[in-house]
């Protein structure tokens, strides 16, 4: 029988094959020598490629093509996280931030022109725009006025739905989305369209991952990242996770040599235990920093609603007639105003910092106040 991946991806990427890079070639023939000449490559090392502690000290020879050594490290840190063990049939990849996997999805399951793929707003502004890009219809289900998924609207237009994809816990609202919504959703799209979870805010609360359910739900992909309670943005790491018959399409379109050396081996850093363990403690500190702010906060006059977090920032209403987004930036604070959705016009969301960065937006918001 076939898979509703195999049934969605559009023929041009059903009959594609990858580009055959001189790494997944030697990697796939399991070729080996004492002389490579296959990647016109460097064979000496320049000076200033040598500035790396890590294992691979030279920086003239091409990455691996997917990076594996990070990518089983990635899926050894979820089992601990869910406390699971992974089925043989779900496979990880690394690739450059999450923002690459929503691209790298839609380009994979939707024809130009022709599929759609559905957002649920207010929510991360990616999925639409990578969408648009490629020509891409995107059917908009806005959430409900307490966040949360309106499923009958929803199912509604799962046949005409390549790709769903939800955002827990959510940006820029905050809030993690029922777990028995996403089970009745994962039940109503089997056989339509390929649920994606955005779990880019999940070490803010770990036991509401959806990765437990990927065994039983092989149209589940889950996106990660290490660009938020890793700290590590710069080097442009995420992660995609998804049953063996998504990724082998996938895998065609992936770039040849999607990380680069540097961040692969910072990546392995954060992913060994003492890294984790580091991150953990970032990620309560900075929770506890969150929920002093936001209880500060909400006591100020010009606050109508600060909205519950399982992320590192809060989304506020005030309740001002001018823009507090701008009033902040007056201030040298720059927070962010969501996009035009009507249901978080005039909020404004504010990433947590240090606290000493929050006592000073603290202080700015009670001088207006
Ligand atoms: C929900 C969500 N997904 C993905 C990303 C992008 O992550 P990355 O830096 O890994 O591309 C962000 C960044 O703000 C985000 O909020």
């Amino acid at each position: 029988m076939k898979s509703l991946a195999e049934k969605l991806v559009p023929p041009a990427v059903e009959k594609l094959i990858p580009y055959q890079s001189a790494r997944r070639i030697a990697r796939q023939t399991g070729n080996t020598g004492h002389l490579w000449l296959n990647a016109n490559e460097l064979e000496s090392c320049c000076q200033y490629g040598d500035v790396s502690e890590g294992k691979n000290a030279h920086y003239n020879r091409y990455p691996d093509f997917l990076p594996h050594d990070i990518a089983a490290d990635y899926q050894a840190y979820c089992e601990y996280q869910s406390n699971i063990v992974f089925s043989s049939n779900l496979e990880t990849i690394a690739v450059r931030g999450a923002d690459e996997a929503i691209d790298l999805l839609v380009r994979t399951f939707c024809q130009p022109g022709n599929d759609q793929i559905l957002v649920c707003p207010p929510t991360y502004g990616m999925y639409e725009f990578c969408a648009d890009a490629f020509s891409v219809n995107t059917a908009v289900v806005p959430l409900l006025d307490n966040f949360q998924l309106d499923l009958a609207a929803i199912e509604t237009k799962l046949d005409k739905t390549s790709l769903v994809f939800l955002c827990s816990p959510n940006n820029p609202t905050g809030n993690v989305l029922h777990q028995q919504d996403l089970l009745t959703l994962l039940e109503a799209s089997k056989d339509k369209s390929l649920v994606v979870v955005d779990e880019a805010y999940i070490e803010f609360a770990p036991h509401t991952s959806v990765v437990g359910l990927m065994a039983e739900y092989p149209h589940l992909i889950v996106i990660r990242t290490l660009s938020k309670a890793f700290g590590l943005a710069a080097i442009r790491v995420g992660f995609m996770l998804a049953d063996s018959s998504v990724m082998t399409y996938v895998s065609r379109l992936i770039a040849p040599y999607p990380i680069a050396d540097p961040s692969a081996e910072i990546a392995q850093k954060a992913l060994s235990p003492a890294g984790i363990q580091q991150m953990e403690q970032q990620t309560k500190s900075l929770i506890e920093v969150r929920d002093w702010f936001s209880a500060e906060i909400s006591e100020l006059a010009i606050v109508e609603k600060v909205y519950a977090s399982s992320t590192n920032f809060v989304l506020v209403r005030f309740n001002t007639q001018s823009s507090m987004y701008d009033y902040l930036i007056s201030q040298g604070i720059v927070a962010r105003s969501p996009a035009n959705e009507s249901s978080v016009k005039g909020c404004v969301r504010i990433t947590i910092g240090s606290k000493a960065s929050m006592v000073e937006t603290l202080n700015a918001l009670k001088k207006c106040a």
